[in-house]
């Protein structure tokens, strides 16, 4: 049998010496890893830094190798590496078995019912956030999001064990960690070094939420209990050995679960309240199901998976707008990826938002169509559509994720209709979002029963 050599990799167009394609990146990077797609085959190299080399992988089968088969042996690549040293080690950091251990310590956080007793906490905060939206008012969307999800995400983990003025303080502090993180994983090394307001705002806000976490945990342990939130589930963990979490441990998974599941929330929820304004007929059929199935009480924790309309819209948000823009990994020792050999030390990487715009995986990719998942002809194949990535790395927060989303979307459709202002150009920053979405707040109906009065009633 003859060996054939796979052809060379291609090395994208435009690439200039000491800047490779920062121009094409820093003028449009979604448009420019989008045309990848269109120009070029399975691979296809680009340099994202000057000085380093990465593969973008855009076949969704080789995707599939990446993530499933050589998950295990792979690192993680540059981008998490960084956020490593910003934020500390965590599940999302880790490869190897120090992912595996990383990973066991904290699933309990995320198991059903644990998710189930966070639901009241979710709906709560929407509920509040809505409060706070005045009829006729124009409403920075974006930002509220971002506001709502952290607040959802840092209420599930703080609730019985800060006091309000303690947690409005750590909840101004991990925004200030989160919009500093994106910027400081694509900027060179030495940047954040510059005695700049911008890097001494970011260190101090994370050496606050450092300290803040630090005293909780003291107190928890000195009370001898749990409150029911997630940092007492996380101060339960064991590793292998029996040990638990150290407090340095505890704060850099905080730190990082709030960056990986409070701009990935927003800019999907972001999205969906934009598409249900440009579809009415979406929007009314969303509606309909949730009268049907609630009637005119709240949304619980067994409503989730009894709606699976709104469920589709999810999907579908998740495809159009996926939030992923570039995940990284790294081999450590020569690797077959197809018929490719790829050196030790070789940095890969795919783009979702990419992937799940590809006309030749998805009919119509741009149109907007819940119903696309009902129809067995237009069913992409499962390697295609990754909206919590696949393999040891997916999101562990999927289903935390899913019932953030479905409880919130719930919550606001029935309480106010948002309409579109202007038109809305997406952006690739730490996620793929819109650049600005501003909506007007008009009235649908007071909140459910129960309920304390607010200026929307
Ligand atoms: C719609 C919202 C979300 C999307 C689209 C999303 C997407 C993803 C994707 C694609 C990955 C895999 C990254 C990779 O392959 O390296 C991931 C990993 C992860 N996500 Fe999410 N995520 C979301 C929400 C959340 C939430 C709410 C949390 C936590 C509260 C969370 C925590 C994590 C963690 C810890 C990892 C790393 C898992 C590991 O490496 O074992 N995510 N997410």
């Amino acid at each position: 049998m003859t060996l054939v050599a796979p052809p060379p990799i291609p090395r994208a167009a435009g690439s200039l010496p000491l800047l490779g394609h920062a121009i094409q990146l820093v003028r449009d990077n979604l448009g420019f890893i989008a045309s990848l797609r269109q120009n070029y085959g399975p691979l296809v190299e680009i340099t994202l830094q000057p000085g380093t080399r990465t593969i973008i992988v855009q076949d969704p089968e080789l995707i599939r190798t990446m993530l499933v088969d050589l998950g295990p042996s792979l690192d993680k690549g540059r981008f998490f590496e960084k956020m490593g040293q910003l934020l500390g080690d965590s599940v999302v950091t880790a490869a190897g078995q120090d992912h595996v251990r990383k990973r066991r310590q904290l699933q309990p956080a995320f198991a059903r019912g644990e998710i189930a007793r966070y639901v009241d906490i979710m709906r709560d905060e929407v509920n509040a956030a809505v409060d706070t939206w005045k009829p006729g008012h124009v409403l920075d969307v974006r930002e509220a999001m971002v506001k709502l999800s952290l607040d959802m995400l840092a209420k599930t983990v703080f609730s019985g064990s800060l006091d309000e003025t303690t947690f409005r303080r750590l909840r101004r502090d991990l925004s200030v960690v989160m919009n500093g993180v994106g910027a400081r994983i694509m900027l060179p090394d030495w940047a954040e070094k510059l005695p700049l307001p911008f890097n001494r705002r970011f260190n101090q806000a994370r050496d606050a939420v450092r300290a803040t976490i630090h005293r909780a945990v003291d107190q928890l342990q000195a009370s001898g209990h749990g409150n029911g939130d997630m940092l007492s589930m996380l101060l339960r963990a064991k590793n292998d050995n029996g040990e638990p979490l150290t407090k340095h441990e505890i704060c850099s998974e905080i730190l990082t679960l709030a960056v990986a599941g409070t701009e990935t929330t927003a800019s999907v929820l972001s999205w969906s309240l934009y598409e249900l304004a440009r579809h009415p007929d979406v929007e009314a059929r969303v509606l309909a199901e949730l009268d049907g199935v609630l009637g005119d009480r709240p949304i619980t924790f067994e409503d989730i998976t009894q709606l699976p309309y709104l469920r589709r819209v999810l999907d579908e948000v998740l495809r159009l707008h996926h939030t992923g823009w570039l995940v990284t990994r790294r081999t450590v020792t020569a690797t077959r990826l197809g018929p490719w050999t790829l050196p030790a030390g070789t940095e890969l990487a795919y783009c979702q938002h990419a992937l799940h715009r590809d006309p030749a995986l998805f009919p119509d990719p741009l149109v907007f169509d819940p119903d696309r998942w009902l129809d067995s002809d237009r069913q992409p194949p499962s390697s295609a559509f990754l909206p919590f990535g696949a393999g040891k790395h997916k999101c562990i927060g999927d289903r935390f994720a899913l019932t953030e989303l479905v409880t919130a979307l719930a919550t606001i459709v029935r309480r106010t209709r948002l309409g579109l202002r202007e038109p809305v150009r997406p952006v690739a920053r730490a996620t793929v979002r819109p650049q600005t979405l501003k909506m007007t707040v008009r009235p649908r109906r007071a909140p459910a029963p129960g309920r304390r009065n607010s200026p929307m009633s």
